[in-house]
């Protein structure tokens, strides 16, 4: 995760309880509105059963005005039934199921109201005033009346019960859940804080303290202090961007080393060289008259060992001075061919000792290359040498030829020599171009870096592939001449 991201996140984690609490505010206010609502319309309901208790006393007073004289209140009755009626089923329509038995009980004191009625008008009529009177007195005054304010009672007590308690019960149920809920966020906030801050922390403050310890280490001079960058963030790609550092500064270091190396040898060489060749050469000439002058073969035997000591020695001395001071570079059109048997030609006798037996590929057409012929038999000289050394009880040597592209516009073409001798570890391959790697006792270990040095002078690449216990091959690209082309494959590689 980049490190955008992960600040990102950690922002996010901070905000997130504040958004929870606003949630959580906001549902508990519309809950409340809720409660609020539903009291508003509870007692919008008992307002409705206040109409219908007017609607019933007015019936009462138009018997009543009957009784005292008005005979247009008789006409009217009709009319307050239907009031009445009216309010009944608006109120008995908002009642909850268990409040309807107050529905039930009202309208039999309506039912008993309206008999009640018709028996006083009855009376009234036939004259009887004074039992009429009696009667609405008795009925509706003394038994109905009374019987409906029991009941009026009743049904105010369950409206309060129903809007009032029930709202108080249901702000206290709202109160309540608020907080559990905000309890649950304040533990969540403390969780996802602390787990989070644990994680940012670890991803960004750890890797930064690794990366300032090794720029520490490498800082004072251990370069190859191994950077391992774990994250794959922005810290991570500084913490590859300082390795890569390091491995280049790692590189000019050794190279400089190695310059340094070759220029302190160079001059030590040449002053060497120069010092010991005279005297070898006269040590030599010496030896070799002596030799003619000598008659017991023991004795000639031994001046034959001081000759071929003093030429290996002049080879080992021939070899730093080669590479000390390079001759100039003068490349010519040469073929490849003339150049591998040109090289071969010193080697017939030693074949012949090592019985290495030498095959041969040569692809049938092959262009002209541009080299110093000089510097390019003397690394294939090299090259053969070590193949030679590396099969000291006989094996099979193969050199072929073939032409060979390098990547777009580049024609070329290898020679690559393959060996059967021990092979070279896995371990020390990277190594064995370096100067002075050696892993045979008289060996100067200038061999394959001379080879290599002249290979790549004339532009070409020098690649070694070997496994240990089937052999080695080494492989030499060179340009072509310009102005030739390398015609398509002809042989079958080797490698
Ligand atoms: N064909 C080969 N098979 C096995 N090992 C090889 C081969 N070529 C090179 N090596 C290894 O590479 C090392 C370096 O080779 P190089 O030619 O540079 O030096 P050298 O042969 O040891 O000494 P010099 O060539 O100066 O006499 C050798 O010592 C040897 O261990
Ligand atoms: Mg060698």
């Amino acid at each position: 995760m980049s490190l955008q991201r992960k600040l990102l996140l950690g922002f996010a984690l901070m905000v997130l309880p504040t958004l929870l609490v606003g949630v959580q505010a906001i549902r508990t206010n519309a809950l409340e509105g809720g409660t609020l609502e539903g009291l508003r319309q509870r007692l919008a309901h008992s307002r409705t059963y206040a109409d219908v208790e007017d609607a019933m006393f007015n019936q009462t007073q138009v018997v009543w005005r009957y009784l005292s004289g008005d005979p247009a209140a008789k006409k009217e009755f009709p009319l307050t039934e239907q009031v009445v009626d009216y309010w009944l089923d608006r109120w008995a329509a908002g009642l909850p199921p268990d409040a309807l038995k107050f529905a039930d009980g009202v309208r039999a004191i309506e039912g008993d109201i309206r008999t009640v009625a018709a028996r006083v008008f009855k009376l009234y009529d036939s004259g009887q005033r004074e039992a009429a009177y009696l009667t609405a007195r008795h009925e509706l005054v003394e038994r109905l009346q009374p019987a409906l304010a029991v009941v009026n009672r009743e049904i105010y007590r369950q409206a309060r019960e129903l809007s009032v308690q029930r709202a108080v019960a249901e702000v206290q149920t709202i109160v309540e859940a608020q907080r559990r809920v905000l309890w649950s966020i304040i533990v969540l906030a403390l969780v996802v804080g602390l787990v989070a801050s644990w994680l940012i922390s670890r991803s960004l403050a750890r890797p930064i303290s690794e990366l300032r310890q090794a720029m520490a280490v490498v800082g004072a001079g251990d370069l190859d202090h191994a950077i391992e960058p774990r994250s794959r963030d922005e810290i991570g790609d500084l913490a590859r961007s300082f390795a890569q550092m390091t491995e280049r500064l790692r590189q000019s270091r050794a190279q400089l080393v190695q310059s340094e190396k070759l220029a302190s040898i160079g001059q030590m060489a040449a002053a060497v060289a120069h010092g010991l060749r005279n005297p070898l050469a006269s040590l030599r000439a010496a030896a070799q008259l002596a030799q003619h002058r000598v008659e017991a073969p023991a004795a000639r035997e031994q001046l034959g060992a001081i000759v071929e000591q003093v030429d290996r020695l002049d080879l080992r001395i021939a070899h730093l001075l080669t590479f000390s001071r390079p001759a100039p570079f003068r490349p010519l059109r040469e073929s490849v061919r003339a150049l591998v048997e040109g090289a071969l030609s010193g080697f017939s006798e030693l074949l012949r000792q090592r019985r290495v037996e030498l095959a041969m590929n040569h692809a049938a057409a092959l262009p002209e290359i541009r080299v110093d012929p000089m510097r390019l038999e003397q690394a294939l000289t090299e090259i053969v040498s070590n193949a030679l050394d590396a099969m000291p009880d006989g094996g099979r040597l193969e050199i072929a030829t073939r032409p060979e592209g390098a990547g777009v516009g580049a024609n070329g073409v290898v020679i690559e020599i393959s060996d059967s001798g021990g092979g070279i570890p896995s371990e020390i391959l990277p190594t064995v171009c370096e100067p002075f790697f050696t892993t045979r006792p008289e060996g100067t270990g200038l061999g394959l870096a001379i080879a290599k040095r002249y290979v790549e002078e004339a532009g070409g690449r020098l690649e070694i592939a070997s496994a240990v216990g089937r052999g080695t091959a080494v492989r030499v690209w060179l340009p072509v001449a310009s102005g030739d082309r390398a015609p398509a494959p002809a042989a079958p590689s080797l490698a």
